[in-house]
């Protein structure tokens, strides 16, 4: 399933490259790693900062035909496939934060990012682009936004790239269900692994979502991978946005 392996020292974004070499018919089952990221992307156009050796910075690209709607629920399927690659690793409390944040202790361990190239309605490819932290220190650790916590802090000694070899052997297999026919196909065969990995079920939740902001109790994802909140007995599915714990 892997066509080549990219490590590079530094590029601007492993998926900006990624999405390049896809748009030019090169990208299928190629995978990238960079020990620095200049411009690394994150979620809602934040920037994901990834100094030198910090990390993994890991992008997968692949193409397949069908359509975009066959990549319904990957970014959490995804989630599920990097907290299994961690606890083989014997990673302790890895928790799942919907959409597609990895978390461990109660703050952001990794996170994921899906960008799609190609026309959508056939052919597509999408760039999965994963950023764990694995040793944050000093100035760039202190200009992080979010609560994070790091690989060394809750399990020293863990070899980056036999990490990063068990991600890449859960992934490509991944991608290739989702995309082609048969029984794997689709997010409901990662569903209850997501809900047992789900760090808010049962919570009061918060998520802003297009300028509005919901309450509820956060109460799982349905067969889509739409987040599910408990509004007052009434259920309400949202497809995008943000979680957070309401403390109030
Ligand atoms: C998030 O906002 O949680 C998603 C972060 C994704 C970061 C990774 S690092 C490798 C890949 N290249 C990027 O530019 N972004 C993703």
């Amino acid at each position: 399933l892997l066509r080549q392996l990219i490590v590079c020292d530094e590029v601007d974004s492993t998926n900006a490259q990624l999405l390049t070499r896809l748009e030019r018919d090169d990208g299928h089952g190629v995978a990238m790693l960079a020990e620095r990221q200049t411009a690394g992307r994150g979620r809602r156009g934040r920037s994901w900062i990834s100094p030198f050796s910090a990390g993994i910075n890991l992008s997968i690209g692949w193409q397949f035909s069908g359509g975009v709607q066959l990549l319904e629920g990957l970014s959490l399927a995804v989630g599920v496939a990097l907290a299994r690659a961690l606890e083989e690793f014997g990673v302790p409390d890895v928790r799942l934060k919907w959409p597609n944040d990895v978390w461990c202790r109660g703050r952001k361990l990794a996170g994921v990012l899906l960008e799609l190239s190609g026309d959508l309605t056939d052919r597509c490819g999408v760039v999965v682009g994963i950023g764990l932290n694995v040793g944050l220190r000093g100035d760039s650790a202190a200009a992080i936004d979010q609560p994070w916590i790091d690989l060394h802090s809750v399990r020293p000694g863990i070899d980056r790239n036999r990490l990063a070899a068990a991600m890449l052997n859960r992934l490509l297999p991944l991608l290739r269900s989702y995309t082609e026919p048969g029984p794997e196909r689709g997010f409901s065969a990662y569903r209850d692994a997501w809900l047992a990995l789900d760090q808010f079920a049962g919570r009061p939740v918060r998520l802003q979502s297009a300028s509005r902001e919901w309450c509820g109790t956060a109460a799982g994802v349905d067969s889509s991978g739409a987040l599910i909140l408990d509004m007052d007995g009434e259920r309400k599915l949202f497809h995008g946005g943000e979680v957070s714990l309401r403390e109030d």
